[in-house]
């Protein structure tokens, strides 16, 4: 099996090198541009390819992966929105992800972006740097025996929902299934988890369904000023709508690892560029936000999972056995 990995970074390198020492079946070239119409034909002559959450894998580029006769796209991730499933499977070519390399790894971010922006860390972090000892402006609050309002208690959502058991929270939830695994929790509308929550927390995918859930009128029913978290997907959120309850006062803090604009920031040096109107410079403008870039997975062993895992769906995917790992499999 030869695979042709697409946007490598050296944290991806460092990972599948070390899960290929431990098999002669598979080889993979690193690619550094990530793919799109223009740097799909590097495919040709392999028999996969590897891509990751953000990367092109629309209409046009499956058309062109299918011409060049890729039968594989291996995604080294859980997500699954940026690919054309439909249109991968008329063409015949099989998709295999990673469904759940460390639910912990991005429920800990989570609640790192719920503390760091919730305790103003961000900004102490850069006043102390510059000898600037005062508090003033860096009130918290506890999240001790406050509400935590989960959306989503699947694998993310449930690691989140211990975590705010641990820090002597109540924590209620909204899902469409309930999580029978965790006793704990109180499962509430939707609209009642918006009202009584002190953190508001996002673990739901994005579908149709899904698709602006934070909005306007969701803003509206918030009533105790939360600390909002957002490491799922950034179009769950109306980013509007977000800027305008943020400037009515409406969050006392707001953290987010994912965001509508990210696409073009996503994993970028943007350094040297100046973001104009951008949605990111807006949100960054205020205090009480506190932004990262898509890193709710990065740890040692998520990334350890993710090679392990995708190796694995190479592996099954050449000895046929893929049915066996229906689990892995993008419907
Ligand atoms: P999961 O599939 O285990 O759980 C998702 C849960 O959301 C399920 O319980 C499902 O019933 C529920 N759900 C579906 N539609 C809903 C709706 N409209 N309202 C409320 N709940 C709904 O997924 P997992 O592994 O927990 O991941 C959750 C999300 O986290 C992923 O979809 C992905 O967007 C995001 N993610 C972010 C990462 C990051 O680095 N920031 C890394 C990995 C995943």
């Amino acid at each position: 099996m030869n695979i042709l990995f697409y946007d490598t970074t050296t944290y991806d390198k460092k990972s599948f090198d070390e899960e290929l020492a431990k098999h002669t079946d598979v080889t993979i070239t690193f690619q550094e541009a990530d793919i799109s119409e223009k740097t799909v034909s590097l495919a040709k002559g392999y028999d996969a390819i590897c891509a990751f959450v953000n990367s092109d894998l629309s209409a046009p580029v499956i058309d062109k992966l299918a011409e060049i006769d890729i039968k594989l796209i291996l995604l080294r991730c859980a997500g699954f929105n940026n690919v054309d499933i439909k249109r991968a499977s008329e063409k015949g070519i099989t998709i295999l992800r990673v469904p759940g390399y460390s639910p912990e790894a991005v429920a800990e971010h989570a609640i790192a972006l719920a503390l760091a922006a919730g305790r103003r860390i961000h900004k102490s972090y850069i006043k102390v740097r510059e000898n600037n000892f005062s508090l003033v402006g860096l009130t918290g609050v506890n999240l001790y025996k406050k509400t935590a309002g989960i959306i989503g208690t699947g694998k993310i959502g449930a690691a989140m929902c211990r975590i705010c058991q641990g820090f002597g929270m109540k924590v209620i939830a909204y899902d469409v299934y309930q999580n029978k695994d965790l006793p704990f929790v109180e499962y509430v509308s939707l609209n009642e988890l918006l009202e009584n929550s002190d953190l508001i927390s996002l673990h739901c995918p994005l579908t149709e369904e899904s698709y602006h859930m934070i909005n306007k009128d969701s803003i509206g029913m918030m009533k105790k000023r939360p600390i909002f978290v957002n490491t799922s997907r950034g179009a769950l959120v109306d980013t509007e709508d977000l800027i305008k309850g943020i400037r009515e006062n409406k969050f006392f803090a707001v953290g987010l690892d994912v965001y509508e604009e990210e696409a073009i920031n996503v994993f970028e040096n943007r350094e040297d560029e100046l973001l104009e109107h951008s949605v990111t410079a807006r949100l960054l403008s205020f205090p009480n936000v506190i932004i990262t870039s898509h890193q709710g997975f990065l740890t040692n062993e998520a990334l350890a999972a993710i090679s392990e895992v995708t190796i694995r769906n190479a592996r099954n995917f050449a000895a046929g056995n893929v049915k066996d790992y229906e689990a892995n499999q993008v419907k």
